[in-house]
């Protein structure tokens, strides 16, 4: 599958010969398993495996709900608390399905920054790239619906509220709305396809990542460095990685263990933390909440959608521009979409020919003010919207544009990258030399 020379699986009993010529299913296996992977990869590149778990553990824990959830909305939020108080393990297994979506979260960002980091989405890992963006879109997709299932106060009212910014989109987004909606306002014909759409996405992401590994172990992983592994000679390839099995598997499998503790510790000590405690109550249409906060994944994209408002010259000027065809809400719509467009173009954005933002010392600060951007768009998407929120929503929601549009851009021209290793087996050799140096002072010299 790779196209780094390695061996190949030989099949040697009479049977294995016999299958691989109907169905070569083992070589598959075992080519993927034994996958040529640079030996220099680091401790952020154990989320992919940390998501496959996520994936898994949200389908497993999920199908077991299902049998116990009744998606009708005189009957969903007892279901929910039928399956806390009476079903066998029902608590547990709804704690773990909440925290194991967080989890997912958690470990696709660490994933994203990691790849914005080391220039992962760049040629020639661009559809690895734009696929793992589709599995974002739907991951939020899911989530969002959902968080609509427990039929509480906030499952409903963000549900009208996001549902809502389908509206905004002008001449057809009244039509639209009432179409995703089934009716003129969220109710039962909502909850039902919420709920049909829950349980189907997760496979339609489960094919979507059979496709991302597929693109990557054709490529080649990318690592640290951004240089690629050598392919001149079976030899020289082997000096730059190490076969998948059993050197990554066992490293990965030890930092998800090491993130369990933490999630386990989660779900059985603090399982509402991340939560809204008006969840608990009973969906009311007649009742709005005070604030109506979607889950902290989403903040980011909230404070964007909520930054441009009618005060904003952009926004004026647009409004004049159209003839009062874009509004306040509807620009509010296209900057929080267009920030993960943005996102998905960034192959063809960032115009550097260096891959690794290690060897790009000026990059290496814009990234670093974009991570700290987006912790900000989290928190002040979890405020109101008064006061200095809107003001700090605003640059933040300029810089995620700007470092996309403009900065990642000009930097390709404007800075001296660094000297690079020349292979990876130059890279992995220093730092185990490093490491080395660092470690007992009665550590031998290396042979
Ligand atoms: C269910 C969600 C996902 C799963 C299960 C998944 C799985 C994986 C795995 C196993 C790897 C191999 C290296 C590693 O572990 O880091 C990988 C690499 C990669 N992923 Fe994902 N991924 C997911 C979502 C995403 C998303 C949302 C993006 C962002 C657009 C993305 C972008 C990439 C890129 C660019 C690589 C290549 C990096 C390399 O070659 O080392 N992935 N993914």
């Amino acid at each position: 599958m790779s196209g780094i020379p390695h061996d190949h699986y030989e099949p040697k009993a009479a049977w294995e010969k016999g299958l691989a010529k109907r169905l070569p299913v083992v070589g598959l296996m075992y080519d993927t398993l034994m996958i040529p992977t640079p030996k220099n990869l680091n401790w952020m590149w154990i989320w992919g495996i940390v998501l496959t778990f996520c994936l898994a553990l949200q389908i497993i824990t999920g199908i077991v709900l299902a049998m116990h959830y009744t998606p009708h909305v005189d009957l969903a939020f007892g279901s929910i608390e039928h399956i806390m108080r009476n079903v066998n393990g029902g608590a547990m297994l709804r704690y773990l399905h909440m925290n194991g979506a967080s989890l997912f979260f958690v470990a696709v960002y660490a994933h994203i920054f990691r790849g914005l980091y080391y220039g992962s989405y760049k040629a020639p890992r661009e559809i690895t790239w734009i696929i793992g963006m589709l599995i974002y879109l739907l991951m939020m997709g899911t989530a969002f619906m959902g968080y609509v299932l427990p039929w509480g106060q906030m499952s409903f009212w963000g549900a009208t509220v996001i549902t809502g910014l389908f509206g905004a989109i002008p001449f057809i987004g009244e039509a639209l709305q009432t179409w995703l909606l089934g009716g003129p306002a969220v109710d039962n014909a909502t909850l039902n396809r919420f709920f049909s759409l829950h349980y189907l996405l997760p496979f339609v992401i489960a094919g979507l990542v059979i496709l991302h590994i597929w693109a990557f172990h054709t490529t080649g992983n990318n690592n640290p460095t951004g240089v690629d592994v050598r392919r001149t000679s079976k030899e020289d390839a082997e000096k730059d990685t190490l076969p998948f099995w059993p050197y990554f598997v066992i490293k990965d499998l030890f930092a998800l263990a090491l993130i369990l503790v933490v999630f386990f510790a989660v779900v059985g000590f603090m399982p509402n933390y991340l939560g809204h405690p008006d969840n608990y109550i009973e969906a009311n249409a007649l009742a709005t909440p005070a604030h109506i906060v979607p889950e902290w994944y989403f903040l980011p994209f909230y404070a964007i959608l909520r930054a441009f408002d009618g005060d904003v010259w952009v926004v004026i000027a647009a409004s004049f521009l159209t003839g009062g065809i874009i509004d306040a809400k509807f620009f509010g719509v296209v900057a929080m979409f267009g920030a993960i467009v943005v996102m998905a173009l960034v192959p063809w954005l960032d115009t550097s020919s260096v891959r690794s933002g290690r060897y790009r010392p000026m990059f290496k600060w814009w990234f670093w003010i974009f991570v700290v951007n987006f912790v900000v768009l989290t928190w002040v998407g979890a405020m109101p919207a008064e006061g200095i929120y809107p003001y700090i929503a605003l640059i933040g929601s300029t810089y995620w544009f700007a470092y996309f549009l403009v900065i990642l851009p000009l930097l390709g021209v404007l800075e001296k990258p660094d000297a690079q290793p020349d292979t990876i087996e130059e890279d992995f050799a220093a730092t185990v030399a490093g490491d080395d140096a660092g470690s007992a002072p009665s550590a031998q010299p290396a042979e």
